[in-house]
């Protein structure tokens, strides 16, 4: 069964855009999972300009309560994340590449340009028993070089498709899933799916999707009517 894994990163970025308490993205967790969701994903970065340390351990313990839902931990590929990720045991360790700079990830890991140092990253992280993807373009060399250092499941970066939804690009994420399953690799994908372009992809042969920032754009719209509905009847209190 596709696995769909929601990325609750934006939670977190409107409770730093106030540096307060909420919303607290464990609660989102929780809501996911209670709307469908099969996984919870984060993208703990180096800035820690959403999630943060705590989050991630809280709700890492709340999914290992929950053996049927996957927690995934995307990360870059440094020490500090390795030392986290050793610690916390995710369902799921994502590499992503990482700029200070940008406002999301934007493309895949180039593995070919670090194949030694992302090798001897994923031998570590499978010491500490833990199953492995990396986030990928759409290009067979840089699949069979995941497949080379040891990856357990790539994951293909939708973001070209979800840019110009047509059928060459969708091909080749197709295409890419395919030759990745040929030489024995997981495959899952990801990246500015939405509810307009995620039928293609919902139908090929992947194992997980995984999806942020449109389903939390969502949520802010189907959830403003009710929650200004709430602090009306609270502030027409008074003249009651
Ligand atoms: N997959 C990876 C590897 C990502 O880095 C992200 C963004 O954090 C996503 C999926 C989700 O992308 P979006 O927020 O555009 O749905």
């Amino acid at each position: 069964m596709l696995k769909l894994c929601i990325n609750i990163d934006h939670i977190a970025t409107v409770r730093e855009a106030r540096k307060t308490i909420e919303p607290d993205p464990i609660i989102g967790a929780k809501l996911a999972i209670e709307g469908g969701a099969n996984g919870i994903t984060v993208h703990l970065r180096e800035d820690r300009r959403h999630i943060n340390d705590r989050d991630v351990l809280l709700i890492s313990q709340h999914i290992s309560t929950l053996p049927h839902i996957l927690f995934t931990l995307e990360m870059a590929a440094t020490d500090e994340m390795l030392s986290i990720a050793s610690k916390v045991k995710p369902g799921l360790v994502t590499l992503v590449p990482e700029k200070r700079q940008e406002l999301t990830t934007e493309g895949g890991l180039n593995i070919n340009a670090q194949k030694q140092h992302l090798a001897k990253y994923l031998e570590n992280l499978h010491k500490h028993s833990l199953t492995v993807s990396i986030f990928i373009n759409a290009d067979k060399e840089q699949i069979k070089t995941a497949k080379d250092i040891g990856a357990d499941f790539i994951e293909v970066h939708t973001g070209p498709y979800a840019e110009n939804p047509n059928e060459s690009e969708l091909n080749k994420v197709k295409e890419a899933i395919e030759y990745a399953q040929s030489i024995g690799l997981k495959t899952n994908a990801g990246h500015g799916l939405n509810y307009e372009n995620i039928k293609a992809i919902a139908k090929l042969n992947i194992e997980q999707l995984h999806i942020g920032h449109s389903v939390i754009s969502r949520a802010v719209m189907i959830g403003i009517k009710e929650a200004v509905t709430e602090m009306k009847k609270l502030t027409d209190f008074n003249f009651k």
